[in-house]
Order: C-alpha cells, then structure tokens, then sequence
C-alpha cells in the first residue's frame, strides 16, 4: 500500500513504522472498534475533505453505540486530519480514523479498557478501480447475509463487525467476481461489502430503506440527493434479488469504491451490460460535487486551511 510519513495517535504525530499498539489490545482480539472511511479531493480552492462532519457524526454515533466516548472531540479530530494532511503533503487521499478499546484488562467487558484513537492517511485509487468506475464491475450474490440488528449493529461502523464484509468479500473474489452483494436476513437486497446499491428500473431510482440493515452511507445520502436534484423519482423501499438482474441499470456507492456501476450480477447482464444513463448522470454531478465543481454541494466540502508562511 502507499504509506505516508505521519500517523495522529492519542493526540501525537508520529512516523508511520512507530504508530504501534500492544498485542493485548481489546480490539485486536474482540474487534471492539469502530472507524471511518473519508475522501479528501484536490479542488480549485484547495483540498477538501467530503462531508467530514457527517464522517465524524457517525463515528460518534458508532462509538457511542458500543459505549465507547470519542477520548477527542469532534472539533479536534477535525482538526488533526487537516494537519495530518498538510504535514504528509497530500493534496488528495483517503482518511481512516479509528477509535478503539486499548489495552487493559483481558475479557469481555471492555468497560474497564482505555479508548484510543488514531487517524491515517494515504493515497488510495477508487477501491474497484478506475476502470470499474467507467466500465462496471461484476458482483454475485452472497452466501452470506449481512448482520442483521438481531445480533450487532448495522448502524455502527464497528471493526468486528466487517468479519462479514471479509468473508462475503473473499467468497466473491475467490470465485471470480469483484464484489458481493449481501442479502439482509429477510432475504432483500441489503448492500455491497463496503457500498450501498442503487437500482434503476423504469427511470426510477430504487435503494433499500434504512430498516433493511444497511450502514446509512455518505455517498448514499450524496446521491439520493442527486439524484432526486436532477429530476428522477428516488424511493427507498425493499428490494427483492431478482430485481437485481432486472434492473435497467445498478450502481454502488461509498466513500473507497465512489460510485461504481454494477455490469453483471450472478453471470447475467444488468440491462446492456454497460453503465446506464441515469448511472452516468448521477455519477457525473457526484464527482463534479467530490471534486468542488458544483456550487450547489460546496457545503459538503470542509476545506483543509492552508497554514500561513511565516
Ligand atoms: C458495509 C458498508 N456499507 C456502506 C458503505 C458506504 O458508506 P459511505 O458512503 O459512508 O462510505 C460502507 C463504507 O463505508 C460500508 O463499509
């Protein structure tokens, strides 16, 4: 992977290879984490961070749903990852904050451990790739449902948690696909590995509901907004499997994967196999807001300040 010089760890920048936790750390061996996934793009007025506060909101919210307070405010996370940018000399990247149960007493209760908290940074091309971006990518179905509120917490991006993103992930590849798609426990569309879904049939824009166990995504409510800005009619509800071979045209979105274009699922062409017109509309204005090219989102960008010279 490409690496960086500095890494924030419990409130210090220290190098990348130094950036070192005990092996008896809580997480490690009961992954109680919970994390972010955020994009910093280079713009004409400088790099800027996508949604960062809606980022830090949820890492919030997936904390406190494992009992765990941020040991930082959200105001200074914030302002760490804009120095942590600047000092590695990034102009663009991906951003990975970590908040986690350190190191103490071993067991179950993690009541008693002290959180930590870290954040990375490194440059990162689209997660399935550029040419998955233009092109589409090929998924299968999972034999793994995802987690459903019966056990965890969908809500929470928590790092125990993507043991079934993991397996689902690995079952994909190993047959030969690029990403699974996961089924919730009712057996409806749920979502990718690391993306929500979007289906369009009848220039209509579909995606399933926040019952339906997915991570309530970024780039979901990104593009639901788009979508609905440019005139298609967006509705949240159930999907069924088959209505996913179906569509007219299917589309992920997350903050690593952006927004990429399902072409096939389960071996069968997904409308003319190729990305659709309402995926290209929706994915053109979300990259232009990505990139600071749309006046209309500009608030969505926290931009990273220059320090002054002197
Ligand atoms: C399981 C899962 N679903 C959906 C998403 C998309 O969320 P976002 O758009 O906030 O990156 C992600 C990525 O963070 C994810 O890991």
């Amino acid at each position: 992977m490409n690496t960086a010089d500095l890494i924030w760890l419990n409130g210090e920048f220290v190098a990348w290879e130094d950036a070192k936790v005990h092996v008896l750390t809580h997480a490690m061996h009961y992954g109680t984490g919970v994390f972010e996934g955020i994009r910093a793009y280079e713009t004409e007025r400088g790099t800027a961070i996508f949604r960062h506060q809606d980022h830090l909101n949820r890492l919030e919210a997936s904390a406190k749903l494992y009992y765990m307070d941020l040991p930082f405010s959200k105001e200074q996370l914030r302002e760490v990852t804009h120095e942590l940018i600047v000092r590695n000399g990034f102009k663009s990247c991906y951003i990975r904050p970590l908040v986690w149960r350190g190191y103490g007493p071993m067991g179950l209760n993690p009541l008693e451990n002290p959180v930590e908290a870290m954040i990375a940074v490194w440059e990162w091309a689209p997660y399935l790739g550029e040419e998955g971006k233009r092109n589409g990518v090929r998924a299968r179905v999972s034999s793994y449902r995802r987690i459903s509120s019966d056990s965890l917490i969908p809500h929470s991006k928590a790092s125990g948690q993507y043991l079934n993103s993991v397996l689902a992930k690995i079952e994909s590849i190993k047959a030969g696909y690029q990403e699974a798609i996961l089924l919730d426990d009712k057996g409806h569309v749920c979502e990718g590995s690391g993306e929500n879904v979007f289906v369009i049939k009848d220039g209509v824009v579909y995606t399933p509901p926040q019952t339906a166990g997915i991570l309530d995504g970024i780039n979901r409510k990104s593009c639901i907004q788009i979508a609905r800005d440019l005139g298609y009619e967006l509705v949240e509800r159930d999907l069924a499997r088959a209505e996913l071979a179906l569509a007219d045209e299917v589309f992920l979105t997350g903050t690593a994967a952006e927004l990429t274009p399902l072409c096939e699922i389960d071996d069968i062409a997904i409308g003319e196999g190729v990305p659709g017109p309402v995926t290209r509309a929706v994915q053109e204005l979300f990259d232009d807001a990505l990139h600071g090219r749309a006046a209309q989102y500009s608030e969505w960008l926290d931009l990273v300040p220059v320090p002054s010279q002197t």
